[in-house]
């Protein structure tokens, strides 16, 4: 069995209505001014209103940005934090989804660093963060709540690059179903095949694999397939919301460790170049990457598959292997309304700058077989119309 060492996690809260609780939790972190992270899309869903009374009811200031927005720019990064500085908060909040929450980890470094948020790339050094965070996500999707990283967009050179650390660390997660009762089926889609990406290359990851990464792997992978067809079909689903916001949680604390390879790599690729949404662009990828790992580490891939509820014939090839796990998630993708690229719009002809994009990104070190750029453009022709055509 491979060795392993776990990084510190955030305190976890779950349960319906737990985010009624942000008041005490910031109270108990000591907080006595906060700025409130969100877009407008989560405010006018009413669900920051209730957040910031019961926050303010415990004494506690709050400053609002409204100005999230999604693959968040380094300049929105700059200017929260610039607010962040000036009115000396003691404390961070976000509400929303994986874009809210990368941006008050950019703030959090930027409350205790000088400068640009430009500055403090994977890899730098910087001062300690100490400013308390509270990740509180309304969709069930990114994990970032859990994770020691976040994404942030270059204005510059127009790709995403990673801040990690001690600064990306939340001190408290309110993880509350709840709020993602009113999450339209697109979205919910969208963050659900995100989950079940992070899942599945978590589990199929070469460097840092660990049998405890791969226990909330495989439980997020089960959790997907089996509830987030109910998210989508009938979003009032409180046992379904609940188990989609577990398996978020589960599959941010397997790839924490484990961390996310091809899937992601093509996905911040599309999303770079198309703007679509990341959940949807890591989604169309995910399949035939799972068929092309498959090619050397088909018994990774055969446990993403059983946990789909898979069966395998005991001398199934790796080829076999990788083509029912694609499949299957082939299938699900549909069931759950995730657009092929040929329903995008998006042309064979863009394939080989897409996968230029994708050796760039930050993720193409993680990868358990080395992709060729002859291998990536192979797999967008795969994802191109799922053979469906
Ligand atoms: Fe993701």
């Amino acid at each position: 069995m491979n060795d392993f060492k776990i990084v510190s996690k955030p305190e976890l809260i779950y349960g319906v209505n737990t985010s009624l609780t942000a008041g005490t939790v910031l109270k108990k972190l000591g907080c006595s001014k906060i700025i409130c992270v969100y877009d407008q899309g989560v405010k006018s869903a009413g669900l920051v209103d209730k957040i910031v009374k019961v926050i303010e009811g415990e004494g506690i200031e709050v400053v609002h940005f409204d100005g999230v927005v999604a693959d968040p720019p380094d300049t929105v990064v700059d200017e929260a934090g610039e607010i962040g500085r000036k009115e000396k908060v003691n404390g961070i909040v976000a509400i929303g989804g994986g874009s809210a929450m990368d941006t008050v980890k950019g703030i959090n470094i930027l409350l205790s660093n000088p400068g640009s948020i430009t500055q403090y790339k994977a890899g730098t050094v910087y001062n300690l963060s100490r400013t308390p965070m509270v990740m509180i996500p309304t969709t069930s999707g990114t994990g970032s709540e859990t994770t020691t990283m976040g994404v942030i967009t270059s204005s510059k050179e127009h790709r995403k690059t990673i801040i990690h650390g001690e600064g990306c660390t939340a001190n408290v997660a309110i993880l509350d179903p709840a709020l993602t009762l009113g999450l339209p089926p697109y979205p919910t889609a969208a963050t659900g095949m995100d989950v079940l990406a992070h899942a599945a290359e978590s589990l199929t990851i070469k460097n840092n694999w660990s049998e405890y990464s791969a226990m909330f792997a495989e439980n997020a992978i089960a959790m997907v397939v089996k509830y987030l067809p109910i998210a989508v079909a009938d979003g009032s689903n409180m046992e379904a919301r609940e188990n989609m916001m577990l398996a978020a949680t589960f599959a941010g604390t397997a790839f924490t460790d484990a961390s996310v390879h091809m899937g992601h790599g093509i996905g911040h690729s599309l999303g770079a170049k198309f703007h679509i949404p990341h959940g949807v662009a890591c989604a169309i990828g995910l399949p035939s990457v799972m068929k092309f790992v498959a090619t050397e580490e088909s018994e990774k891939v055969k446990r993403v598959g059983k946990a789909m509820g898979l069966t395998f014939k005991d001398d199934a090839t790796p080829e076999e292997i990788g083509q029912l796990v694609a499949d299957e998630m082939f299938a699900l993708n549909t069931t759950v309304g995730i657009p092929t690229l040929q329903a995008l719009d998006i042309g064979r002809d863009s394939f080989s700058d897409v996968a230029d994009l994708v050796i760039q990104d930050t993720t193409y070190y993680n990868y358990p077989v080395k992709a060729s750029k002859d291998d990536i453009v192979g797999a967008l022709e795969q994802a191109y119309d799922r053979g469906e055509n």
